[in-house]
């Protein structure tokens, strides 16, 4: 079989190195080296509006920001098709036939959608399309007939919640939907990258990201209040690499190069933590380490970005087209969902036989 790769974001804000490490940059190299048919990347604006409902402007002006997020960490719109998920109604039609499938206990018991509901303070008047968003991501998947899933930690449930829908589908139905599998980041510590501020995640509500599209003054600034190691108080002093978010955040970004480069008297991160454990380097100095590594990973990115806003109709032009791609394949995996389900009146051969005039 050969393999198609879906994934995607939802467009509630400018995408962060959280994204960055956890999945564009893994998308990229699986653009350029993974043996595939399509790739698709979708950016979920009907997902996003399930919690953002009464907010749809910023859904709508995050949109574009996404795409120039997707294009300037390299996703080339030659290999990849890049869409918006309201503009493929198939999805929505989906969606609601997979609904019989699902029951209301199975979608409580989903740990995205209950620490979600936590997270937003939705208690006992959770919206119903909020609720169900899982089983719009199995429509979002299947309708691609996408095998591969790259996607962070956080949205395994999702993937399980699918599979056990395709599984369903195929059982009660007919063997129309393929199976999708999970592909989690390679690097374990990209699995969840902290917030500057330590805090478990990098999320925007929590005001502790760092932005692809930050310049070097805004990064260096975030960089130099990040949260260390609250012990660490004089250079000579022992410092702790755990819980130390410069720490984590040099085993997810630095590469031995970087030491050649930007701090030539180590060799690599074993010696340099080991050196800073043991006392006598100073957070000041980590902290102008990382900022030197991160903006040297963002410079092409802002430079790239900077480019495609020049030609922001062109940017349009991909949206578009991606869309009307995306939308004539799902529509294809819906005539079959809709054969298998029997609700096929009006292409089915036996009920035109039947029931059609015939003068
Ligand atoms: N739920 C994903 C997120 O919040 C976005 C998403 C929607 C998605 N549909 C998808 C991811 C389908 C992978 C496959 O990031």
């Amino acid at each position: 079989m050969e393999n198609i790769i879906l994934t995607g974001d939802r467009p509630t804000g400018k995408l962060h190195l959280g994204h960055y490490v956890g999945s564009l940059k893994e998308r990229v190299k699986m653009q350029n080296d993974a043996n595939y048919k399509d790739m698709y990347l979708m950016i979920a604006d009907s997902q996003a509006l399930t919690d953002n409902f009464s907010n749809p402007n910023k859904v709508r002006d995050n949109i574009i920001e996404v795409a120039l997020d997707y294009l300037s960490v390299g996703i080339d719109p030659n290999k990849v098709t890049i869409f918006i998920q309201s503009q493929v109604s198939a999805l929505t039609e989906l969606t609601f036939y997979y609904m019989n499938l699902v029951t209301v206990s199975r979608l409580k018991r989903n740990p995205t959608v209950k620490s979600e509901i936590n997270l937003r303070g939705f208690n006992n008047s959770i919206p119903a399309g909020f609720f169900t968003y899982p089983i719009s991501q199995a429509a979002d998947i299947t309708a691609f007939k996408a095998n591969i899933v790259p996607v962070g930690e956080d949205q395994l449930p999702m993937i399980e919640q699918t599979k056990e829908i395709v599984h369903t589908f195929n059982n009660i139905y007919d063997e129309v939907l393929v199976m999708p599998h999970a592909v989690l980041p390679s690097n374990k510590v990209c699995f969840r990258l902290p917030g500057t501020d330590g805090k478990n995640k990098m999320s925007k509500s929590l005001g502790n990201c760092i932005y692809l599209s930050d310049d070097s003054d805004t990064l260096k600034k975030k960089v130099m209040s990040m949260y260390t190691d609250p012990n660490h108080i004089r250079v000579d002093d022992p410092g702790k690499i755990e819980g130390n978010v410069v720490f984590t955040y040099l085993d997810a970004f630095c590469e031995d190069e970087h030491f050649e480069k930007f701090m030539p008297e180590y060799k690599n991160l074993e010696q340099l933590k080991a050196h800073y454990q043991k006392g006598g380097v100073g957070d000041i100095k980590i902290k102008k380490f990382l900022y030197n590594i991160l903006d040297s990973i963002l410079e092409p990115i802002r430079i790239k970005r900077h480019e495609y806003e020049g030609k922001i109709g062109y940017v349009y032009e991909i949206l578009k087209k991606g869309s009307k791609k995306a939308s004539d394949t799902a529509n294809e995996t819906l005539n079959e969902v809709k054969n298998a389900m029997r609700i096929n009146y009006f292409i089915d051969k036996d009920f035109i036989n039947k029931y059609s005039y015939k003068e």
